[in-house]
């Protein structure tokens, strides 16, 4: 692959260019199906919503700023309403970041953009849509569909992507969003009529947490030094937490919401995806369905979750709250149906049943509303047998944090420095801001959507993967909604009910309260 002529800081060249070095790399390999040379066609499908304004035209306009998409690619918006091409770029304006000296390039890419107005349920609409796809290169095209829409409509707009969008001798893929269904029985039914329109390697299911950075790097981690392997495992481990906070309430999608609850939100998926690269073996080699394959022995390790292993929470309004959202409770939400009882803040404790990690609880945490924006792997050592130091140790603790401010540290206890002989909690720190101060790490959108250029499905949830995420689950969902179980109610812009530390405490999670990290010496 040449390198194009960029006009970018160095730090940033060097990262473009070591990206395309390793797609390159990957390409050699066999494992990347990347046609610089071919013209593509991505499609959005629900160009005029939420998802498409926030995250899919930022994320097209960065891949093809950056020059990371092949450089003949179109895109295309589709979607009911009647809007043109400025219509669509007014709505994303407040998400694009566009710097003064991008300015040309930013219009080039408006430019390469068209829109066509049509419904998600007619054959017709689609067959203009198509003839709209071949006017746009002289040459077939491989195309890419991203499925920006409400799931109730992921059937009738895959059937007809089938029937008259593949008229082209380029691949076809197509992208969609969770939710994947709602529970076991929906999901294979989704699964089955995806699978009779498309082979699985046309499919890619988006779980952006697994386009995170310290997502990603989990298996650099775990596989690539030798000081983590030893004790990955039941005999050194203690309990493994894994958290998502968000410091904002439903915002106004409390309709949506509450139709899921967080639980399908947030913690049958990412959760459980970041869960399985915890918790697998290693992997024959870093091919995705190598990588897949051992995930899903983890998920099929897993038991059914009981109303037993959860806690259930909802926010109420903080009426001392400085936000007009704070003030608001979830049940003030005007979206949210009266009286409902969707949880919006889950724990749940699960046990994988093999010889590395029977006994150890995989906390997993998530919740709206809380004190803080936090998402974290928190590995919690056991003690150290034989104490010596009276008391004075803690447990080690390998923390790494997804976000914001990717990190990774080591808890760990050390002399105190000077002539006293006493121990104290410190820590090994990787701080990414400050050991790789220029790096630019890209938005996972943005690295899901180049992998769906590449060909390359290891960040995307497999059929099996999805089945098996959805068997764990759903007994637990059927019980809640069935039993319409209350619950815990917790403040608006708290840590969430009590009762959940209770059940970290229950299951091997200590916690000390003496921790202090001093920020470093710059
Ligand atoms: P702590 O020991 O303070 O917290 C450990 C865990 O306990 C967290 O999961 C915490 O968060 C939870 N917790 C807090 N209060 C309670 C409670 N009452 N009962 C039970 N559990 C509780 O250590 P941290 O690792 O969180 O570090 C402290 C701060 O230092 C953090 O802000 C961290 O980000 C920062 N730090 C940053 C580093 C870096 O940037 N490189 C390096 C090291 C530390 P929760 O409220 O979610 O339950
Ligand atoms: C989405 C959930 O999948 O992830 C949202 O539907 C949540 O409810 C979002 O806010 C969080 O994503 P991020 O990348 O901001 O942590």
């Amino acid at each position: 692959m040449s390198s194009p002529t960029l006009s970018k800081s160095d730090s940033q060249t060097e990262m473009l260019s070591i990206f395309r070095q390793s797609l390159l790399q990957a390409n050699v390999k066999g494992e990347t199906d990347f046609q610089r040379n071919t013209p593509h066609i991505f499609v959005v499908l629900g160009a005029s919503g939420d998802l498409a304004k926030k995250k899919i035209y930022p994320t097209l306009w960065a891949l093809y700023r950056d020059i990371l998409v092949p450089q003949d690619t179109q895109f295309v918006g589709y979607a009911r309403s009647n809007l043109t091409v400025e219509d669509v770029r007014k709505k994303c304006e407040p998400y694009m970041k566009v710097k003064s000296e991008e300015q040309e390039k930013y219009e080039e890419f408006w430019k390469i953009n068209t829109y066509v107005r049509g419904s998600y349920d007619k054959g017709e609409d689609f067959a203009i849509l198509s003839k709209h796809l071949k006017d746009q290169n002289d040459r077939d095209a491989n195309r890419i569909f991203y499925l920006a829409l409400p799931p109730s409509v992921y059937e009738s707009v895959t059937a007809n992507i089938h029937a008259h969008c593949q008229d082209t001798k380029g691949w076809v893929r197509v992208i969609i969003e969770k939710p994947f269904g709602k529970d076991l029985a929906s999901s294979a039914k989704l699964s089955d009529h995806l699978a009779s329109l498309f082979k699985e390697e046309q499919i890619y299911r988006i779980d952006h947490y697994l386009g995170k950075e310290m997502v990603q790097n989990l298996i650099s981690v775990r596989f690539g030094n030798r000081i983590f392997g030893p004790t990955w495992n039941r005999d050194n481990i203690a309990s493994v937490l894994i958290s998502f906070k968000e410091p904002f309430g439903t915002q106004g999608r409390g309709g949506y919401f509450d139709e899921f609850g967080i639980i399908r939100d947030v913690m049958q998926n990412h959760l459980l995806q970041i869960l399985c690269l915890v918790a697998m073996e290693k992997p024959c080699s870093t091919s995705a369905d190598d990588i897949r394959d051992e995930k899903v022995k983890v998920l099929k390790c897993m038991d059914t979750l009981t109303l037993d292993d959860v806690v259930l929470g909802q926010y109420m309004a903080d009426p001392n709250g400085t936000t007009e959202d704070s003030r608001m409770g979830y049940l003030d939400d005007p979206t949210v149906p009266s009286g409902s009882c969707t949880p919006t803040y889950a724990l749940g404790v699960c046990k994988i049943n093999n010889e590395r990690w029977d006994g150890v609880p995989f906390i997993l945490r998530c919740g709206k509303a809380l004190n803080e924006r936090k998402a974290e792997v928190r590995i919690q050592y056991h003690d150290v047998p034989g104490d010596i130091f009276h008391g004075q140790s803690k447990r080690n603790e390998l923390v790494l944090r997804v976000q914001p401010g990717e990190a990774i540290y080591c808890k760990v206890m050390t002399k105190t420095p000077g002539m006293t002989f006493g121990i104290e909690e410190t820590e090994l720190d990787l701080t990414y801001v400050s050991r790789y101060k220029n790096a630019k790490l890209p938005d996972a959108y943005e690295r899901l959507i180049l992998d769906v250029f590449c060909g390359s499905q290891m960040h995307f949830v497999r059929n099996d993967e999805l089945a098996e995420a959805w068997r764990i689950f759903t007994p637990l969902l059927h019980e809640i909604e069935a039993a319409t179980v209350k619950p815990l109610q917790y403040m608006y812009g708290s840590r969430g009910p009590k009762e959940a530390d209770d059940m970290c405490a229950k299951n091997n999670f200590k916690y000390y309260g003496s921790y202090k990290w001093t920020k470093p010496h710059l």
